[in-house]
């Protein structure tokens, strides 16, 4: 078995309209089947509605699955009771899109990811201050702008604060939503390579979503398309990017504009 595995997956919404639920449904994630390795980076891609956030908020146990099951090492988590699943929160750890809105702007930098280091165990607060320096460091920003705040800060150097934040409690598995969408393209690859770096060297899995082939292409080991809830292809990365076998993986790809264009 891997070491996360996805059986049969769906998530589906009720349709509601002003008199309330209407007994249709939105099949928002259908029957999807998926495992990752340890260690591995999994690119999920699909167009905007697809499904991904919502099938990655069921991975993270965010989300009340329809039907399936969705296993890490081997345990059903979708079977475990809610006060389990709180326990294990914080081997789940989530980056987004826009970080300044994940980000608490009343909050210095230090405030921030000193408390995401105290939720796996309480720190010493003669220790904090070296603790955050040294995660700092690892995302590359430089400590002495610890006590600033978010709005101080280019998109970028937020994103890293999130990331930081996201690895603060050592997680086991980091699921990146969009994480690049939202920056300049010049930023996208500086923060492509740290997550890259970071799924090393620290032994993460990681499920990268884009709705953009080459930025998924650019990190992932392995990519599914996604469309309409679905699963449409899946396969290694340069299989998928360079041999799509899907009409629609196809219809991605000549989607990319190409600097020859
Ligand atoms: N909380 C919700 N309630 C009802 N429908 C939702 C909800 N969240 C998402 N949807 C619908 O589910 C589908 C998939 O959405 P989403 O998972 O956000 O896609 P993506 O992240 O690929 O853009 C869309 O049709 C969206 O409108
Ligand atoms: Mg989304």
């Amino acid at each position: 078995m891997s070491y996360l595995e996805l059986q049969h997956v769906s998530v589906h919404y009720p349709v509601r309209n002003t008199w309330g639920t209407t007994g249709e449904f939105v099949r928002a994630v259908d029957d999807v089947s998926l495992s990752v390795e340890k260690g591995q980076i999994l690119g999920l891609v699909g167009e905007s509605g697809c499904g991904k956030s919502t099938l990655s908020r069921a991975i993270m146990q965010l989300q009340p699955i329809t039907s399936g099951s969705i296993c890490l090492q081997g345990e059903n988590l979708s079977a475990l009771p809610a006060r389990e699943i709180r326990r294990r929160r914080l081997d789940f750890q989530m980056v987004f899109q826009d970080p300044y809105a994940s980000l608490n702007p009343r909050f210095s930098i230090f405030a921030t990811l000193a408390e995401a280091l105290s939720r796996r165990e309480k720190l010493p607060r003669r220790q904090r201050e070296d603790a955050v320096a040294e995660l700092m460091e690892r995302v590359g920003l430089s400590p002495e702008h610890m006590y600033k705040y978010p709005h101080e800060f280019s998109g970028g150097q937020r994103q890293r604060i999130a990331i930081a934040r996201a690895i603060a409690p050592r997680p086991a598995l980091l699921l990146a939503d969009e994480p690049v969408s939202a920056l300049d393209v010049s930023i996208q690859s500086q923060i492509l390579n740290l997550l890259t770096d970071l799924t090393r060297d620290l032994g993460l899995t990681m499920i990268f979503i884009s709705h953009d082939l080459s930025v998924v292409h650019y990190l992932a080991d392995h990519i599914a398309v996604m469309r309409r809830g679905q699963i449409v292809e899946y396969g290694t990365a340069d299989s998928v990017f360079h041999h799509p076998q899907a009409e629609y993986t196809q219809n991605l790809l000549a989607a990319i504009p190409r600097l020859s264009d």
